[in-house]
């Protein structure tokens, strides 16, 4: 529950005035909120969460330590906790993981990070680079122990697979993956999921971008391995897309009352999605995107009728 004197309050780290949009205060007020279990564990976790790329690490090299700490609180004050970033972010595991100490709220918030030291699926790892580059990792976020670790973009998953269930079976990391937003890349991606004891993996998913739903997702069930599903928004794609057309009233049956949930309630009503984590720098874009993961979702029929609504809408 998150009062308008709370809200205040968690974002008066972001250094402006903050107006949030009573609809979203009501969803953060009086809807539960869609968890999901890790397939490996059943361990729940709230079917969104925040990405800490793209506009989140610009923020962070830009040293702007107040937002990046009002979008956080605004993560777990409105009852969030993954926070997905990477080593080759920039500055984003770096400044959160300090921002995250400062506020101490580091243990409320499920860290998930990566590592790549082969590029995007192309050279070799070398093994003494990888284990250095998730050293920092350690050392940037400030904690003894990483909740997920997945191999970024492919590299190499072999090589770098290998060290991290070697630091899983040692407990410093308690989830492992792969990531990748390539769909060309997509049948390597199911070639690991099918032969590799991962239990996440990253991916591209979103209402005009579905991909995901013919191979990878239905695998990712059978082979019990959560999801997470980036670019939800498809970064500026989908955002291009609307302009400034109205959300369509019948969005309303399901608890969508901005485009951000729209696009959010698509992605999470798919039954392998574990988490959402759409990536933002704005605390009231934050509250937004976690009521998208509240109240009800979108039955079979409703989910047919927002695809055709996107199909509808010039290509941006
Ligand atoms: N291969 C990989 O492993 C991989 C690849 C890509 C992404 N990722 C992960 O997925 C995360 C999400 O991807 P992304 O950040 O690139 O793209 P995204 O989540 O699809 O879109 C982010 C864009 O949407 C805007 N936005 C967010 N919430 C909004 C709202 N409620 N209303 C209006 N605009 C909103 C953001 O701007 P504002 O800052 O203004 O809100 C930003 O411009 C990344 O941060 C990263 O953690 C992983």
């Amino acid at each position: 529950m998150v009062s308008r004197r709370e809200w205040l309050r968690i974002t008066a780290g972001a250094g402006a005035v903050l107006s949030l949009n009573p609809r979203v205060l009501e969803a953060l007020q009086s809807q539960e909120i869609i968890t999901r279990a890790i397939p490996s564990t059943g361990e729940r976790l709230p079917a969104v969460g925040l990405g800490g790329a793209n506009t989140f690490s610009r923020v962070a090299r830009a040293e702007d330590f107040d937002a990046v700490g009002g979008v956080l609180r605004a993560l777990l004050d409105g009852g969030g906790s993954v926070f997905d970033t990477a080593a080759g972010y920039g500055a984003s595991e770096e400044v959160s993981g300090r921002v995250a100490d400062e506020l101490r709220i580091a243990d409320r918030i499920f860290w998930a990070t990566k590592v790549n030291v082969a590029g995007r699926g192309g050279r070799p790892a070398d093994p003494t680079a990888a284990r250095a580059q998730i050293e920092r990792s350690f050392e940037r976020l400030r904690i003894p122990v990483i909740d997920l670790i997945q191999v970024h973009n492919l590299g190499d998953p072999p090589t770098q697979l290998g060290i991290l269930e070697e630091l899983k079976a040692t407990g410093r990391i308690r989830y492992i993956g792969i990531t990748t937003t390539n769909g060309r890349q997509y049948p390597t991606l199911a070639d690991v999921m099918r032969n590799e004891p991962i239990d996440f993996i990253g991916i591209d998913y979103a209402v005009d971008n579905r991909l995901a739903e013919e191979v990878i997702l239905p695998l990712a069930q059978e082979r019990r391995i959560g999801v997470i599903v980036y670019l939800p928004f498809g970064r500026s794609r989908m955002w291009r897309r609307i302009g400034d057309r109205p959300l369509p009233d019948w969005a309303a049956e399901f608890d969508a009352h901005t485009w951000a949930q729209f696009m959010l309630k698509f992605v999470v009503a798919h039954p392998a999605v574990t988490v959402a984590t759409p990536g933002t720098s704005d605390p009231e874009h934050m509250a937004d995107n976690l009521a998208g993961g509240r109240g009800r979702l979108p039955t079979a029929q409703q989910l047919r009728r927002m695809i055709e609504l996107v199909e509808s809408l010039p290509s941006a």
